[in-house]
């Protein structure tokens, strides 16, 4: 069967995954675009990812403006959706408060809002930050009671990103209980290329770590032994967001995307390491001493990357047996990880390295 979709983040690394799955398996697509005019661009890479480009079309708009800056030809035209994915975003270290929940908080509502209006099912993108339960108690957030959470304190602890995920999650799930909307969350792990091709895009946080190991910048593993970066490759995220959009069961549900076979950050550095030639980092750095150090700016542009990035890094397991029972009930496989992090490497050298 085939179905309207509406995708935000459409663009983005996550998002052309998943047009280009939701394409391929016959949905009409329509991608919130800030530049439109990009949308050859975009069905380009769509079909280049294994899409079907002729079923992605672009609406104009912008998660920052009043009603997503739709017009009112495109607001017709969408209310034929019957599943909206929010992915859109603004990802990035560093941002202000006021930018970061402009887009990420604002934009989250306009969208859940939009979705309750015309009964779509929304499908939004948390992280999974959202599942580490200590985290979030140690930074003040209570999940069962989120509206005593005091904003400002948990933004200056986690930054304006972190901060803005979390409170989008819970703004989002108040707005659609309130409206009776519909409502699954897919909460990502750290998100790895994709599992067969390696393609990733610049600016994921993977790549930097990369980057940094291949010029040299990463000469120790931060963290212990125990610490790990949780990751889930790209096509298996894709697939598990777009099976759990037509799921009824999912209603109402939360999935954890996360690869429990994710090694530790040193044997992690030792897969990006081999097939690039290298030889990975063998000593630790206390993470509260690479956060010091990240706090210099100079050190942090050097490493191209900021302190909250290292909240990301930590010994937390999670639970995950929700997911492999949903991904064995749609017969979804899940790829190596190990291979997944090779193949990642290999492409962020041809690809982001050289270029860059
Ligand atoms: N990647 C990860 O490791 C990871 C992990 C956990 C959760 N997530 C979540 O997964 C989602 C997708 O992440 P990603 O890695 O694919 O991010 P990304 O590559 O940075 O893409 C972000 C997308 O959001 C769009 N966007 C940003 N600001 C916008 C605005 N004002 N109006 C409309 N669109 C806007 C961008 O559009 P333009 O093309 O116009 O810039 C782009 O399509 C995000 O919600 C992110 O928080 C990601």
């Amino acid at each position: 069967m085939s179905v309207e979709c509406f995708v935000t983040g459409g663009t983005g690394f996550v998002g052309q995954h998943l047009v280009a799955n939701l394409s391929a398996k016959g949905h009409t697509i329509r991608v919130l675009m800030r530049r439109p005019e990009q949308l050859s661009a975009l069905r380009e890479q769509v079909a280049n990812l294994g899409g079907c480009a002729s079923r992605v079309f672009a609406v104009a708009g912008d998660l920052e403006r009043d009603n997503l800056g739709l017009t009112p030809a495109d607001r017709e035209v969408l209310r034929h959706a019957s599943v909206i994915f929010h992915l859109g975003a603004h990802f990035a270290w560093g941002l202000s408060v006021e930018h970061s929940r402009a887009v990420n908080v604002e934009g989250a509502k306009r969208v859940a809002l939009l979705a309750a209006e015309q009964k779509s099912r929304l499908v939004m993108i948390g992280g999974y930050m959202l599942k580490n339960q200590e985290h979030l108690q140690r930074i003040g957030i209570d999940p069962r009671r989120p509206e005593l959470t005091n904003w400002s304190a948990v933004y200056r602890r986690v930054g304006g990103y972190e901060g803005s995920k979390l409170e989008a999650h819970f703004a989002t799930l108040a707005l659609m209980s309130a409206k009776g909307g519909e409502i699954t969350v897919v909460h990502p792990a750290t998100v790895c290329g994709h599992s067969r091709t390696g393609h990733i895009l610049e600016g994921q946080p993977l790549v930097a770590l990369i980057r940094n190991l291949v010029q040299g910048k990463l000469t120790a593993v931060p963290g212990t032994a125990k610490h790990w970066l949780p990751l889930v490759t790209v096509d298996y995220l894709a697939e598990l967001v777009a099976v759990c959009a037509f799921d009824p069961a999912m209603v109402g549900q939360e999935l954890l995307a996360l690869d429990d076979h994710t090694p530790n950050l040193r044997e992690l550095l030792m897969q990006v390491a081999q097939p690039l030639g290298l030889t990975s980092p063998k000593h630790h750095i206390p993470l509260r001493l690479l956060k010091l150090l990240l706090a210099i700016p100079p050190v942090a542009s050097f490493l191209h990357t900021k302190p909250e990035a290292l909240d990301f890094i930590q010994t937390t397991r999670f639970d995950t047996t929700a997911v492999e029972q949903f991904a064995k009930r749609h017969e979804i496989a899940k790829p190596d990880i190990r291979q997944s992090l090779q193949h990642t490497a290999a492409f962020v050298n041809s690809y982001c390295i050289a270029k860059g």
